[in-house]
């Protein structure tokens, strides 16, 4: 998605502007651009295609002088990757510059309007009627006609705006979009994320949705839509530069996977206290959890599939009924719920907006609702009624790896302290799943270690052109979350099946050139996965198993084996992924993908 940074200090802007977009590159995005302001006027440069060209054309037609600016890197939305439809964008007579994160849906009827009253549109973007309307109210007075644009916008917004007349000030909004303001010595900065202002500070104020802010090298001060004064909590984050950076890692996806025995310890090893599990930052939503009725998680990509393994395992251990949505249907579908109702939405990025939807959806229709997010102070966090967060630290690589076992990590506190309260475990089985908890983070290490096998076995198959990820139960849902890692940062088709659902049709594809990989670590089916494995074997297909270390039975099934540390049967996924994970990476490294950033993906989907 979109991102766009903001600086206003007494260093040249430019250089520190390309320097945030570079921080933000990994939520995706086909061009970009900065505006400075030089004392006098703005000046702007944009390029289509990677930052490195926007950097060529700064040095090339540069220097772009001046200590107050705006910078944005664009994930398009209407109108091709072009540099005219990148930002900023201009307004007719120069005096005002935008970036804009975000949709702006009713600017159709805005552009029809602003054309007819003269303004000329240089792009076929929905931002640029932001611009034309400033021009349009600006009389003198920039806070005004900023307040009679905002209030002509229907949509997701997170706005930066520069003005001729106003050397030294930005002028920003937030509506449904992430901002954050950074507060230095001499210079303060906004951005989408905090991973761009590190390098300047580590005091931040959130912004919430419809505050305004002025922001100059001294001062910042926030408003409401009214123009109100209001005192904000300037926060400090604890996220260290190079927690942000890659650290010595060829990618962040490398990087990442590294780090999760250490996230998974950090979502855990805080909430376990004298052998009891405890979840006291829910509050008030502790007290009401016992008396729930029913249970609904929804979330997006890799978040859901998380919610499908909570989905297997809460409904057993808890006894509760589950039901488990992608955020982008529950949205839309009208869903029956009351307050009995526990909603778990699960969100990395906490910013994903058909997540979002789905939630005040729920809050509308009377569920108690429960967060699952990393970042804090996030539009999920802030929503629901209680949080957990997963304290995974800064997940930059698109693919997300420990932001998804943190998430199950999470998601398995609460379904052992559920399980415990609803009287549906003894205090042996609670005893022995904490114990299981408490073991996981040298087990993801363990199953970290088979980094090498996982590369090898890449080498072998990354020329496939399709596979299948076959499991059940649990090993099903880690199928699901195999294969997404597989097609986003490799491109290869891939398909998660539910074992027994192949001989109802799909097994017409499995010949001599498919690789099946057979999730199998579910001792409890494991017989059954077997008999599906037999099936494909027989029509050619070879077979990567991936099971247990101690079940060796695999070895006269199949023709290769990943073997991952034993762990009891609902802490399964969170081990079984990694070498999965490794796998992708590899396949994707071998065949020269920009892992990373790829194509067409964003780290975070804010807009629908
Ligand atoms: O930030 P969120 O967890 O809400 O993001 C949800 C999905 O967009 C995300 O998991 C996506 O599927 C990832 N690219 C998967 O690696």
């Amino acid at each position: 998605m979109c991102g766009i940074v903001g600086y206003v200090g007494n260093q040249e802007a430019a250089p520190i502007l390309l320097d945030g977009l570079s921080r933000l590159e990994y939520r995706g995005y086909d061009s970009a651009g900065v505006a400075v302001h030089d004392g006098e006027a703005i000046h702007m440069l944009k390029a289509s295609g990677r930052l490195q060209a926007l950097r060529e054309r700064v040095d090339a037609e540069g220097p772009l002088q001046g200590t107050c600016g705006i910078g944005h890197t664009r994930w398009a939305t209407h109108g091709a990757p072009t540099q005219d439809n990148a930002h900023p964008h201009l307004s007719n007579d120069g005096k005002f510059a935008v970036v804009h994160n975000g949709i702006i849906e009713n600017y159709l009827e805005q552009r029809e309007e602003l054309k007819a009253r003269g303004f000329v549109f240089l792009s076929e973007t929905d931002t640029e009627v932001i611009v034309h309307l400033m021009d349009m109210y600006y009389q003198g007075d920039l806070k005004q006609a900023f307040m009679q644009t905002a209030a002509r916008l229907d949509g997701s917004y997170a706005l930066g705006i520069l003005c001729a007349d106003a050397p030294g000030q930005l002028l920003v909004m937030k509506n449904a979009s992430p901002l954050i303001l950074g507060l230095g010595a001499g210079e303060n900065l906004f951005a989408s994320d905090v991973t761009a202002l590190l390098p300047h500070t580590h005091n931040i104020i959130d912004l919430d949705d419809g505050e305004i802010a002025l922001i100059t090298s001294n001062d910042i001060t926030v408003m409401d839509s009214l123009g109100n004064v209001l005192q904000k909590e300037v926060t400090r984050v604890t996220w260290n530069r190079e927690a942000a950076e890659r650290g010595g890692y060829e990618h962040f996806m490398l990087k990442e996977i590294m780090e999760q025995p250490k996230a998974v310890k950090s979502s855990i090893e805080p909430r376990i206290r004298d052998g009891r599990i405890v979840l006291d930052e829910l509050g008030e939503l502790a007290r009401v959890l016992p008396q729930m009725e029913r249970v609904v998680i929804t979330a997006c990509g890799s978040a859901y599939h998380a919610g499908v393994v909570a989905g297997y395992v809460m409904e057993d251990l808890c006894r509760i009924p589950v039901h488990v949505e992608v955020a982008s249907e529950l949205r839309y579908r009208n869903p029956l719920m009351d307050e009995r109702t526990l909603v778990v939405v699960i969100s990395q990025s906490g910013e994903t907006a058909d997540t979002i939807a789905a939630l005040r959806e729920c809050k509308r229709q009377g569920a108690r609702t429960l967060a699952i997010v990393n970042v804090v102070g996030s539009t999920v966090a802030k929503l629901a009624d209680g949080v957990l967060y997963t304290w995974a630290g800064p997940e930059i690589s698109v693919a997300t790896t420990k932001g998804y076992t943190t998430q199950l990590a999470v998601l398995s506190l609460l379904a052992i302290q559920l399980a415990w309260q609803r009287g549906t475990i003894d205090d042996a089985r609670y005893q022995h799943l904490v114990g299981e908890l408490q073991q996981l983070p040298s087990k993801c290490q363990r199953a970290i270690d088979l980094n090498t096998h996982a590369a090898r076995i890449a080498k072998r198959y990354h020329g496939k052109r399709s596979l299948f990820y076959i499991g059940r139960n649990v090993d099903y849902a880690v199928c699901l979350e195999a294969s997404l890692k597989l097609k986003e940062i490799s491109y290869i088709h891939s398909e998660a099946y539910a074992a027994g659902e192949l001989k109802h049709g799909t097994i017409a594809l499995i010949d001599q050139n498919q690789l099946v990989i057979a999730l199998a670590c579910y001792q409890r089916l494991f017989e059954k996965l077997l008999s599906n494995v037999r099936e494909v074997k027989a029509r050619g297909a070879r077979v990567l198993g991936v099971v247990r270390e101690a079940e060796r039975r695999i070895y006269s099934e199949a023709d290769e084996a990943l073997l991952v540390p034993d762990v009891d049967a609902m802490l399964v996924p969170v081990v079984e992924i990694i070498p999965l994970q490794l796998f992708a990476y590899h396949v994707a490294k071998c065949n020269g993908c920009d892992i990373d950033k790829p194509k067409n993906l964003a780290k975070s989907v804010t807009v629908e």
